[in-house]
């Protein structure tokens, strides 16, 4: 049966969702879409053939399934809306403002028993899973150490230009709560779980509440360490970009952009580049081709299946990010953390 698609908020992430679950081919048909911001509700309708909704619960009375694409501080709120109702629900990364408002979350999908979808959607990049499995490969050995730089400009500018990222009660915080819960999330999920966490962070654009730059480290479970910076800069030119280099015993690695590349490689006798459509035909040959995150969302919200990454996959991501924040808090002290559930 075709899943009704319902969507709350209608900015520049429920547009990219939108777009994808066109292209993913699901059997999905577009209900209603709310946003208070009426004009990107019309714009939104027009573009997907979603109805225009003036309130969220017209949105959620009318749908199987519903994407919460708003600012962050919602999210929390209207997940709780989704549950009461037994509707599969996508939500958007961060998942709350807190992490103690995300493990609420997690709680109210895991009690009401309803599928539920994190937008981690970094986890479906065939770039992050060739590297991912060139790291896995017993030739490479042991990683040693992973270096992740993350650059922005800072999103209140831009194709983003969106006032609520300058606004903590809304944003929840700056540069690695709403931008890099992604590389946070990629790293554990790239080389396992981190055991502690230390931070030092600055607000160069002096936005109280709104950090900018950020330097890193957490250290493995076997040893090695990692390195992530995260900074939100005014270098209109670069509006997303993502490097992360990889010493291996054995192997250099290294992934520069979220999608297709390029990924190099370096072992003792065997070295290469891919990009672009080699990098994908490498991925499809390896078998590690990952289906669209909205496809993959619809398929298990229409079958009632778990769906992945799912909301606890996300609430770990914001464990690292707060203990990253209370070591910043405390001038870059370690902070210990448990292993992920
Ligand atoms: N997964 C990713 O890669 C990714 C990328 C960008 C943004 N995000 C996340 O997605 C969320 C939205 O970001 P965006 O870039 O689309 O922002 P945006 O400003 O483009 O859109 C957010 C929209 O939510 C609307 N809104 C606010 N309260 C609402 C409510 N109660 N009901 C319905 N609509 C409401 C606003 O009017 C606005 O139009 C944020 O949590 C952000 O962190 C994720």
């Amino acid at each position: 049966m075709t899943l009704r698609v319902g969507f709350l908020g209608a900015g520049l992430i429920a547009t990219f969702h939108s777009k994808s679950l066109r292209r993913s081919g699901a059997d999905v048909a577009w209900a209603g879409v709310y946003d208070p911001d009426s004009a990107r509700a019309e714009a939104f309708a027009a573009a997907s053939g979603a109805r225009v909704c003036d309130t969220e619960e017209a949105v959620l009375d009318g749908c199987d399934a519903v994407y919460v694409c708003t600012w962050t501080s919602e999210h929390p709120r209207l997940v709780a809306a989704a549950c009461d109702r037994g509707l599969p629900v996508f939500c958007e990364k961060p998942l709350a403002t807190s992490p103690a408002d995300a493990a609420g979350m997690v709680d109210a999908v895991e009690r009401a028993g309803v599928t539920n979808q994190v937008g981690l959607v970094l986890r479906a990049s065939p770039a992050f899973n060739l590297l991912r499995d060139l790291i896995a490969d017993p030739a490479s050995g042991r990683v040693m150490s992973l270096v992740f730089r993350d650059d922005q400009y800072i999103p209140i500018q831009g194709m983003y230009g969106s006032t609520w990222r300058a606004d903590p009660a809304k944003a929840g915080a700056g540069t690695l709560l709403e931008h890099s819960i992604h590389d946070v999330d990629l790293i554990e999920w790239l080389v396992g779980p981190c055991t502690d966490a230390s931070a030092r962070s600055s607000a160069l654009h002096g936005i109280d509440g709104i950090e900018d730059a950020v330097v890193a480290t957490l250290s493995l479970r076997d040893g090695g360490h990692v390195a992530l910076i995260s900074v939100w800069h005014d270098l209109l030119s670069r509006p997303s970009l993502r490097r992360v280099e990889v010493l291996c015993e054995r192997a250099w690695l290294c992934l520069e952009n979220d999608w297709v590349g390029p990924v190099s490689w370096t072992r003792d006798g065997d070295h290469g580049t891919l990009e672009g459509e080699a990098l994908l035909a490498e991925v499809e040959r390896r078998g590690l081709r990952q289906p669209t995150p909205g496809g993959s969302f619809a398929a298990a919200a229409a079958a009632g299946e778990p769906a992945r990454p799912d909301f606890r996959t996300g609430l770990r991501a914001h464990m690292v990010v707060d203990a990253l924040y209370r070591s910043a808090a405390s001038g870059g002290t370690p902070v210990s953390l448990t292993e992920p559930t």
